[in-house]
């Protein structure tokens, strides 16, 4: 393995040097562009070492989100639906894990451990564009759930969630008008966001048996509709004792931003990758929060981008 791993960050070492660079949003290191998607060296090389190293298994369930679209909110449902018959709303992992350490981030947590494979469920989450999936998740046909956002908000939520790591790292926090002309760009973390979008939702279009595309705004609406859904394209549907015990509702509610943010180990945990603050991830939880972050001239650009982006596709955000 550890060759392997030498061999990895020597050719990583060699693709890295010959690509374009972008901004960096205030980091030391430029984003880097591969294969028409912005990213950060650690992302990618993680993207490269599960395109190389991951292997899939058929019954795998793959979480797909651009940053800050509703990851976290996804990571908590999904393990509650699928662990429903060993837990319940007062003993499920959740309350005392972080969504993300209860279903693994394939860059930075699997990349490597294909072999090993810690899964508990066979759930795992990845920002990387569909493109950039390991070639075992398409071949093996592996169900996908997409989550996906309103660019305003989404924009907001990274812009807020990065300054806040920036600070807890002392560092020089970056600007918002800079940034904002940066995600218009596309020179964002795994963006142009609305390129991500789009791979998704034409993939979804293409094989509606296998990608579940979903909303933010729409689960926020009605929650219980969705997870209903989600139970049933992942193989678990609830059965109608389930549906009279109120056991859709209750996996809602546990997994609500108001339980979750609320939760000591969300309050006041350190996520283990990069020991990111658990409360980063859980700032308002709010659809239209952009509001009071965008001007109206900064909301109407980027409208105006996702409508040219999204024209022709039959897709609105
Ligand atoms: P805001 O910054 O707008 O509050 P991700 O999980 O992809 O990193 O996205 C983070 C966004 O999802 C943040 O949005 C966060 O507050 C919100 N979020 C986290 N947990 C949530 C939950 N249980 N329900 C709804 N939104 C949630």
């Amino acid at each position: 393995e550890k060759e392997n791993g030498d061999l990895l960050s020597k050719s990583f070492q060699d693709i890295i040097s010959t690509l374009p660079e972008g901004n960096s949003w205030g980091f030391p290191d430029p984003l880097l562009q591969y294969h028409g998607f912005w990213h950060s060296s650690v992302f990618l090389q993680g993207i490269l070492s599960a395109q190389q190293q991951f292997q899939a298994q058929p019954a795998d369930i793959i979480l797909c989100s651009a940053p800050k679209t509703g990851t976290t909110w996804l990571k908590s449902l999904t393990y509650a639906t699928i662990t429903r018959t060993s837990y319940d709303d007062s003993t499920s992992p959740l309350l005392s894990k972080m969504p993300h350490d209860v279903v693994p981030f394939m860059e930075l947590d699997h990349a490597h451990f294909s072999t090993h494979r810690h899964l508990g469920i066979p759930v795992l989450a990845t920002h990387m564009p569909y493109s950039a999936l390991p070639k075992s998740v398409i071949d093996y046909g592996c169900k996908i759930v997409y989550i996906c956002r309103d660019p305003k908000d989404s924009f907001v939520s990274l812009y807020l969630f990065l300054s806040k790591y920036q600070k807890s790292q002392n560092m020089q926090t970056f600007n918002l008008d800079e940034a904002f002309e940066q995600f218009c760009q596309g020179v964002c973390c795994y963006g142009p966001y609305w390129d991500h979008v789009l791979e998704f939702w034409t993939a979804s279009l293409e094989h509606p048996d296998k990608i579940l595309f979903l909303k933010y705004e729409e689960m926020s609406d009605d929650t219980i509709l969705y997870v209903q859904r989600l139970a049933e394209f992942i193989g678990c549907p609830f059965s109608s004792e389930e549906e009279e015990k109120g056991v859709p509702e209750k996996i809602v509610k546990m997994c609500s931003f108001e339980n979750l943010s609320n939760l000591e180990v969300n309050k006041n945990g350190k996520h283990r990758v990069g020991g990111t603050e658990n409360a980063h991830y859980f700032r308002k939880g709010k659809v239209g929060d952009w509001e009071n972050w965008l001007t109206p001239e900064m909301a109407a650009r980027l409208d105006q981008i996702t409508m040219q982006k999204l024209s022709g596709s039959g897709l609105t955000l």
